[in-house]
Order: C-alpha cells, then sequence, then structure tokens
C-alpha cells in the first residue's frame, strides 16, 4: 500500500497520530502474517522462569511493553533476565521463596496481570517488604479483587481507597491455604491466589463461575507444581511449597492480536489472509465462535500442539457478516476481543447484542464507553448497555478524529475500523499498541493492498 494511505506523525509530546486514509476505489487485506507472542503466555513464562530452579528459556516472547514491565519488576526481585527479544530469552530463576527486597518501587507500567499476579507472590514472600505500582490508568484499577482473598489468606498489604488501589505496600506473611470462590471469571484473580498458593503449606483452591484462560495451570504444571483440575466446578487446587523447574516455553502468535486482521479480513471486501501461528487455547477462542455465529469465513489449517498450548494457522476471507449476541460463558473466553468485535457489529447486517461484559469497564480504560464514543463519532449506532452494548450495524462509516484514549485494544479496532470508513480517520494517542502489538501500524501498511 502506498505511505500515502497510512501514515504516522509523532507529536512533540511524543505521542502518535495514526492516520489512514481509504482510497476512493477502496483497498483489500492480503498475504500471510504472524502477529506477536501472546501476552498472557510471555507474563507467565517471565514469572515462573524468575522463580523456578534453573534456566528457563523463552522463544517467542511478546516484546510489548506489557511484558518489559514484567521483566523489570522480576529482575528488581533477583532474577537475571537476558535482554527481551523475541529469538530467545533466558531467565536464570532465583527458586521459590528467594525474592530479595527490591530497594526502589516495582512499576508494572500499564500491566494490570502483572501487577495482581505479582501480589500474590509478593504477600507470600515471608519477612519482606514490597512496594508496587503502576501508570495512571492501572492506579485506578481496581486490586481489592486480589487484596480480599490474599488478605483472607493472612497477607498484609495497604493502599488508598481501602487497600484497593495502587500504589500498594505489601508486608510479606507466611499465608494460610483458602479456598476461594471468586465472584468473577478472571484469570488475573485466580492466577494470584493460584501463585500465593505455591508459596503457601497445605492446599489452596480457587473457583471461578466461569472458567477464564487456563494459561497459568498449563505452565505451573510443565515447571512441576502440583495442580488437580476440577472442570465441573471450575475450580483448581495448587499444593503449596514444591519447587518449580526451569522450562523451555515456545510462546504462540496471540489470538488477541490476530483478532484485529480476523475481523479486517471478515468486512474489509476482496480480503483473503493467513495468520500463521496463533495460539488457540479453547479457553481463548471465543473470538473464533462469535465470528463464526457472525458468518465470517475463517479456516483453521495446520493444526497443532506447541509446549503444551494448541496452535493453528487461520485464513480469513471477506464476506458477508450478520448481528449476533453474545452473553454468559462464552464472555470471558472472548473478553479482550470486544472492542474489535464491535467493529465487527457497526459492520454486520442486524443488531448485535453485547451482555454480561461488565468487566470491560475495568480494563486499560472503560472499553463500553470508550467504544460506543469513538465509533458513534465515526456514524455507527452502539448505545452503552450496564453491561455491554447494543450495535445496529450497516450504517457506513465516516472517517473522523478519534482517540484510543491510551488503550492499545482502542487504538487498533479504531485502525481497522478506518479500513471501512470513507475519507481519513485519524487516530489520536495510536502509540497505546505497543502495550500489546508494536509494530501494528507496520503490519497493516504491509497487509493493505
Ligand atoms: C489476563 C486476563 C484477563 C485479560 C487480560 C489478561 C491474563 O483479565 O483481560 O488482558 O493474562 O491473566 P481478567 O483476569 O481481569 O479478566
Amino acid at each position: 500500500m502506498s505511505a500515502s494511505v497510512i501514515t504516522v506523525e509523532t507529536q512533540e509530546n511524543l505521542s502518535h497520530k495514526l492516520i489512514i486514509q481509504r482510497p476512493p476505489l477502496g483497498l483489500s487485506l492480503q498475504g500471510r502474517i504472524r502477529v506477536p507472542g501472546d501476552k498472557s503466555i510471555s507474563h507467565r513464562a517471565l514469572m515462573l522462569g524468575a522463580m523456578a530452579e534453573g534456566e528457563t528459556q523463552i522463544q517467542g516472547l511478546l516484546l510489548g511493553e506489557d511484558p518489559r514491565s514484567t521483566a523489570s519488576c522480576f529482575r528488581a526481585l533477583g532474577a537475571e533476565i537476558s535482554e527481551l527479544n523475541t529469538e530467545f530469552v533466558r531467565v536464570k530463576g532465583i527458586g521459590l521463596g528467594n525474592f530479595s527486597e527490591p530497594i526502589d518501587v516495582l512499576n508494572a507500567g500499564n500491566s494490570g496481570t502483572t501487577l495482581r499476579l505479582m501480589l500474590g507472590l509478593l504477600a507470600s514472600h515471608p519477612g519482606r517488604f514490597f512496594t508496587v505500582t503502576g501508570d495512571s490508568s492501572l492506579r485506578s484499577r481496581p486490586m481489592s479483587r486480589v487484596v480480599k482473598p490474599l488478605q483472607q489468606m493472612g497477607a498484609q498489604i495497604w493502599g488508598r481507597v481501602s487497600n484497593s488501589l495502587a500504589p500498594l505496600a505489601i508486608q510479606g506473611q507466611a499465608l494460610k491455604p483458602i479456598h476461594y470462590h471468586s465472584p468473577i471469571a478472571s484469570a488475573q484473580v485466580k492466577s494470584c491466589i493460584l501463585l500465593a498458593g505455591l508459596m503457601t503449606e497445605g492446599q489452596t483452591t480457587v473457583s471461578e463461575p466461569a472458567l477464564s484462560r487456563d494459561h497459568s495451570e498449563r505452565m505451573l504444571r510443565a515447571f512441576g507444581a502440583e495442580l488437580t483440575i476440577d472442570p465441573q466446578s471450575n475450580s483448581v487446587t495448587v499444593t503449596g511449597c514444591a519447587q518449580l523447574h526451569g522450562q523451555t516455553v515456545i510462546v504462540p502468535g496471540d489470538i488477541s492480536s490476530a483478532a484485529f486482521w480476523l475481523v479486517a479480513g471478515a468486512i474489509v471486501p476482496g480480503s483473503d489472509l493467513v495468520i500463521e501461528n496463533v495460539g488457540v487455547n479453547p479457553t481463548r477462542t471465543g473470538i473464533l465462535e462469535a465470528l463464526a455465529l457472525m458468518g465470517a469465513d475463517i479456516q483453521r489449517e495446520n493444526e497443532r500442539e506447541v509446549a503444551g498450548e494448541p496452535v493453528a494457522d487461520l485464513r480469513v476471507r471477506y464476506g458477508g457478516i450478520h448481528s449476533c449476541t453474545l452473553a454468559g460463558d462464552i464472555i470471558p473466553r472472548l473478553i479482550d476481543e470486544i472492542p474489535i468485535l464491535a467493529v465487527a457489529a457497526a459492520f454486520a447486517q442486524g443488531t448485535t447484542i453485547i451482555r454480561d461484559a461488565e468487566e470491560l469497564r475495568v480494563k486499560e480504560s472503560d472499553r463500553i464507553t470508550v467504544m460506543a464514543q469513538q465509533l458513534n463519532k465515526m456514524g455507527a449506532k452502539v448505545t452503552e448497555l450496564p453491561d455491554g452494548m447494543e450495535i445496529t450495524g450497516g450504517t457506513s462509516l465516516v472517517g473522523t478524529d478519534v482517540d484510543s484514549h491510551t488503550d492499545h485494544r482502542i487504538a487498533m479496532s479504531l485502525a481497522i475500523a478506518a479500513l471501512v470508513a470513507t475519507g481519513t480517520t485519524t487516530i489520536h494517542r495510536a502509540e497505546a499498541a505497543a502495550v500489546s502489538y508494536p509494530n501494528f501500524s507496520a503490519t497493516l501498511a504491509e497487509v493493505c493492498r
């Protein structure tokens, strides 16, 4: 695609404007691409590697800002982590229970996964004091969902608004095991309790109302932890105080990043795109089920298992799509993909309803309000619901100025909406994409023909 159609302008304050000008005769997406490594698996590989005995080798790590935050926190806790790259990262673990007391505040940046998972580990390190914080978005996100169960285990954590907002101070303790029934299906809550349980004598169980992503369970087992899973009650039990052992982790491409191309390929006329090496763990493939419900033409090719995670190439071809209703147990399996699904719904024939997704209000931004506002600016018909959105599709979108609200998934969703909008769309604060997809605009330019 010619450089004039997709332009990135860097402002004096280092903020980026992503300017997308759709040619009058339209464009299509073609080619074979790869997306960056899975964000959830990248965090866990760094964390478990840092806590294990011996060496962990990571291939395919996401080089986004979020895993960089995890690496810097765990370096400060004493792990040796080589320079981050996609080919080969070496982590020299320090062994369970051996974190050193950092001399400064641990900063998780924009990353909820870093902060919430780390809290479970820090709270269960007796005799050491830690302070943790994050950027302005993370400092406004609820931490009580992990602080409360950790307190039930005996953790000592202090912070603003009844210990629910970062910055937080943690006095590490020997904790006691609990059986925690989480009111929300959240892999961050589940993983935080499991990691605290790893350091706690006895058996710690966490159950959730619907199954959330299970990368922690898979990786903990691979590193040697004793874990019992009861699929009937969506519960996981970890037995504390066993050592973890360093492993080789091969990180598949992130289906949450592939989702932008899946929707783009489905809605931009003439598109035919293959996204190679995508993680298709069933706890993450809600996006494929939702797009199938909408009638999108997506095929899985070359299905295989890589280092304990299912992987496939995904081929998407343009075709008309229609509305659907998304609610209930599917929501945790596509929670991060709802912004881009909103773009698909704005294009689809009929009215799409998304419910049971109130969690979107406490993500990197309030993704219900922000997506509704930004898509409506482009001429879409999106109505906010307390726990989701109602989107009537089929109106033609018009290019205009929109804003990411510094949320990576909003920035990229709006860029895909721009491909089907007439004229020019300018996405302000588009640099947010680097949290999970540093090369997003380069790949966009590469696939648009
Ligand atoms: C994640 C869990 C999800 C997801 C986030 C990554 C993880 O958050 O939205 O992007 O890696 O555990 P919740 O646990 O808050 O649902």
